[in-house]
């Protein structure tokens, strides 16, 4: 079973139209493995900017959305929306929705189904904070996220999980190749034994937190490491020897 490499940069609340365009020149223009998924997630404001100028063999993706199609829910956005603007996929369950606005799980599996219902792909992020994995409970941690999110996906073949350690978000230090391997390999036992075997064996799983071009390579040489997703790297040139990992 081939799972093809998928790179998603996360721009987070960063950028304006002058950068941004910057930054899709570069990405329009760059000799990139022809072999990878590549998507970028841009700030909802700049979604159709995005969608319109970075060349049609890259993805967009939102960096969140809410439950329902539309109504009273000041400041926030669909699904129905971002597919509105061109765009096909979203983020959810990122730590920073997580743990600076306070999202549950309940409400990141809800997202979740609406998501998948209304035709977008889903990353759909996990991860353990350092006093979790200091005190041994990153696996508890990471399968119960896990959990709540398989409990909304009906269609796999539109999800895919990214594991991103929450002390190496931003932080410079990235996981060793070894530790996001075991925690991978791990989750893939947990969908073979939870959901199939022919989702555990098909399902991408990819590592974020601190990704750099100095670091890719031997993380993207770890067996269950299917690409990444990228934060900080992801607005610098630097991006494209990511994507180019297993190149
Ligand atoms: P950094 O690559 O800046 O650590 O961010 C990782 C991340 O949160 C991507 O979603």
């Amino acid at each position: 079973m081939t799972r093809k490499f998928f790179v998603c940069g996360n721009w987070k609340m960063n950028g304006s139209k002058k950068s941004i365009g910057e930054l899709i020149q570069t990405l329009n223009t760059a000799k990139l493995d022809p072999n990878v998924e590549v998507v970028c997630a841009a700030p909802a404001i700049y979604l159709e900017l995005t969608r319109s100028e970075l060349d049609p063999k890259f993805s967009v993706a939102a960096q969140n959305c809410y439950i329902v199609p539309s109504g009273g829910f000041t400041g926030e956005i669909s699904p129905a929306m971002i597919k509105d603007c061109g765009v096909n996929w979203v983020i959810l369950g990122h730590s920073e929705r997580r743990h600076v606005f306070g999202e549950s799980d309940e409400l990141i599996g809800q997202k979740t189904a609406h998501a998948l219902e209304n035709g977008l792909g889903v990353i759909a992020c996990i991860g353990e904070k350092l006093d979790e994995r200091e005190g041994g409970i990153t696996e508890k941690v990471v399968f119960a996220q896990t959990k709540v999110i398989a409990d909304n996906v009906k269609d796999w073949s539109k999800v895919v999980l990214a594991y991103e350690p929450v002390w190496a978000i931003g932080t410079g230090k990235t996981a060793s190749p070894q530790q996001a391997q075991e925690v991978h390999d791990k989750l893939r036992e947990w969908l073979k034994t939870n959901v199939s075997e022919a989702v555990a064996n098909s399902v991408r799983i990819i590592y974020g937190g601190s990704v750099t071009g100095g670091t890719c390579k031997e993380l993207a040489s770890q067996k269950d490491v299917d690409g990444f997703l990228v934060g900080g790297a992801s607005l610098k040139p630097e991006f494209i020897d990511i994507i180019n990992a297993k190149a």
